[in-house]
């Protein structure tokens, strides 16, 4: 979603705001601009299209060390230039970047213009800048106030104001915003990806709360005005970690990192051979009589994963919820109801939604979260990260395969607590949890013809992928991987659904996906196989490496080590990822930023 970068110092901000932007692309983007204050004139340039197009357009002009940049995905107005921020006021005495969405912005539009003021845009965000205009006094802070108090919706702003150059003010409201504290030079952005580069030191900014921020200091505000001392933290993680480092795209990267992501996730966790969390301490799950695990897209499907894995070990009844949904649906939701909200970004708008519905209710809401801070965590009453380190490319991988990971460590955690797993048991799976990151290694080398396999199957426009229990939990995610790189076509079936309908779609060399590694049920699975043979289907198999007879009932196999079986859902979804990542390669998509798409999902 939209990007903000806000930069003030003694540097050229020219370049410094459109860097920032570059680091900023992941989050998916269709327009951008920059405004920079030179002396008491604010210059802009925007542009629909790559940030290379604005760079171009922007040549050698604009002087100036301070400024605002944005990254716009287009909500209101399609993506154009003049629809693209920042957006300047009339007189050009303000210009401002928004991320989030006004929802009373037809009201204070038709408000405005009934004062005289003009609109250029289709955007809901230019209503701020005329806000600013017509409230505008002399004094920068409380005319910020003034007009932030008629908003209603989310956003975060970066303000820049002519009469006071170097001084830029930058607004929060369920929409993130981070401070970046350097020497002589203040930043802040959506997030801190956009100046890690430059300073590690940041300032999380609470809801309701806005920054003055010049090249000697940042001041937080209250909603009131009045000054509050802010916390500063220390990112962990440096540039380094969010450039390619040798690799075509950040989704190989991010997949091969997945050994060492998973061993941060995992190995911070094990005291004296047992799981003890960090986080949970404070958390009696003997008074938990129902968990509701709620996330959007790949977290979701990690929270289907969950929910067998939960069910299976803690034998409490638990359901996996889409984020979206539940908010909207009169959730029956208790103090005796955990509900556990799953989030990379932690800025998943309809997450935090589900959230707030939840502890509205009083049940106790757990976050498994990996960037550090985000809204998800704070929103938490318990907090697990996840600790992937960044994640860049758009779609999730090794985000996804440690929330998975994290869901294991709390069931085997949980299960010990409550006694519904011998301590033998305990062991065994505690110890099977530990050796993921060296099984997903392997899973990485066995899926070493995967590349081939996409070679004779990116040509597919629709394919099926099948599977039971937890092997249907992995081709939920398996499908969305393939939909979203490649844009081809997939469903993901549970297997013993497929003869109550869709196996009418089944007809000669339909491509049929079988992941059949779940092994109480393979046997149901290898009947399913057959039936789609049957009908003339191509059928590439993911199996044990131990388990050949496939090789004679599919038309290809790809093999993953074998692991406990509730665990399996972590090295089987590699070469899936992997399938993906080569199918999209071979037809030639932009893999890091697929179209339409989007990182961290701020926005209903
Ligand atoms: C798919 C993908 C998305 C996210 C979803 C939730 O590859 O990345 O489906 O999983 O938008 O995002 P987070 O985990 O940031 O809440």
């Amino acid at each position: 979603m939209c990007g903000i970068i806000g930069y003030t110092g003694k540097g050229r901000a020219r370049e410094i705001l459109i860097e920032g932007l570059r680091r900023l692309e992941y989050r998916g983007y269709d327009s951008a601009g920059v405004s920079v204050c030179d002396g008491n004139v604010i210059r802009t340039v925007k542009s629909q299209g790559r940030i290379s197009v604005l760079d171009e357009k922007i040549g050698d002009e604009l002087p100036g060390t301070s400024g605002i940049g944005h990254t716009r995905w287009a909500t209101h107005g399609a993506p154009t230039d003049t629809n693209a921020h920042p957006h300047a006021s009339a007189d050009g005495k303000f210009a401002i970047v928004h991320n989030g969405i006004i929802e009373n912005y037809e009201a204070l539009r038709e408000e405005l213009t009934r004062h005289g003021m003009k609109f250029q845009s289709e955007t809901d965000s230019e209503v701020v800048v005329n806000l600013l205009d017509y409230y505008y006094d002399g004094d920068f802070k409380n005319t910020v106030m003034k007009a932030t108090s008629r908003l209603e919706g989310s956003y975060a702003l970066g303000i820049v104001c002519s009469d006071f150059p170097g001084t830029l003010f930058a607004v929060r409201n369920m929409s993130p915003l981070i401070i970046g504290i350097g020497a002589g030079e203040n930043y802040f952005a959506s997030d801190v990806t956009a100046f890690i580069s430059h300073t590690k030191n940041i300032i999380h900014l609470d809801d309701g709360m806005f920054a003055k921020v010049t090249p000697d200091g940042v001041t937080i505000y209250n909603s009131i005005g009045a000054k509050v001392r802010p916390t500063y933290e220390k990112v962990t993680w440096d540039a380094e970690a969010a450039e390619k480092g040798g690799y075509e795209h950040f989704m190989l990267k991010e997949i091969m990192e997945q050994p060492r992501a998973l061993e941060a996730t995992i190995n911070p966790r094990l005291k004296e051979g047992k799981f003890s969390p960090e986080g949970l301490e404070s958390l009696d799950i003997s008074k938990i009589d129902r968990i509701v695990i709620t996330a959007c897209g790949s977290a979701y499907h990690a929270g289907v994963v969950g929910r067998y894995v939960i069910e299976s070990l803690c034998r409490i009844p638990t359901t996996a919820e889409l984020a979206s949904e539940l908010r909207y649906a009169s959730p029956i939701l208790n103090e005796r109801t955990l509900v556990i909200a799953i989030s990379q970004s932690g800025e998943t708008a309809d997450t935090l939604a589900a959230m707030r519905e939840a502890k509205k209710l009083g049940a106790p809401v757990l976050a498994i979260v990996n960037v550090v801070g985000s809204s998800v965590a704070s929103l938490a009453d318990y907090v697990l990260y996840t600790w992937a380190g960044p994640e860049i490319a758009v779609a999730t991988t090794k985000g996804y395969t440690t929330q998975v990971a994290m869901l294991d460590i709390f069931a085997v955690w949980a299960a010990g607590k409550l006694g519904t797993v011998t301590p033998e048991r305990e062991a065994e799976l505690t110890s099977a949890i530990v050796s993921l990151p060296a099984c997903v290694q392997r899973a990485i080398y066995l899926a070493s013809n995967v590349e081939e396999i996409a070679k004779h199957s990116h040509k597919h426009s629709s394919l099926f992928f099948i599977g039971r229990n937890i092997d249907y939990a992995c081709c939920l995610e398996a499908s969305l991987k393939l939909k979203e790189v490649s844009y081809i076509h997939s469903e993901a079936y549970a297997a013993g659904e497929l003869k109550h309908g869709t196996i009418a779609l089944i007809s000669q060399n339909q491509l049929v996906i079988a992941i059949a590694c779940y092994e109480a049920l393979r046997e149901k699975t290898m009947s399913n196989i057959q039936q789609v043979k049957a009908r003339g289907a191509n059928v590439i198999a993911v199996a044990h490496e131990t388990d050949r007879s496939l090789i004679a009932e599919a038309d290809d196999v790809i093999f993953v080590p074998e692991t406990e079986p509730l665990f399996m859902a972590v090295p089987q979804i590699v070469p899936m990822q992997l399938l993906a990542y080569y199918v999209a390669r071979e037809n030639g998509c932009d893999i890091d930023k697929p179209k339409n798409l989007a990182k961290s999902v701020t926005v209903e």
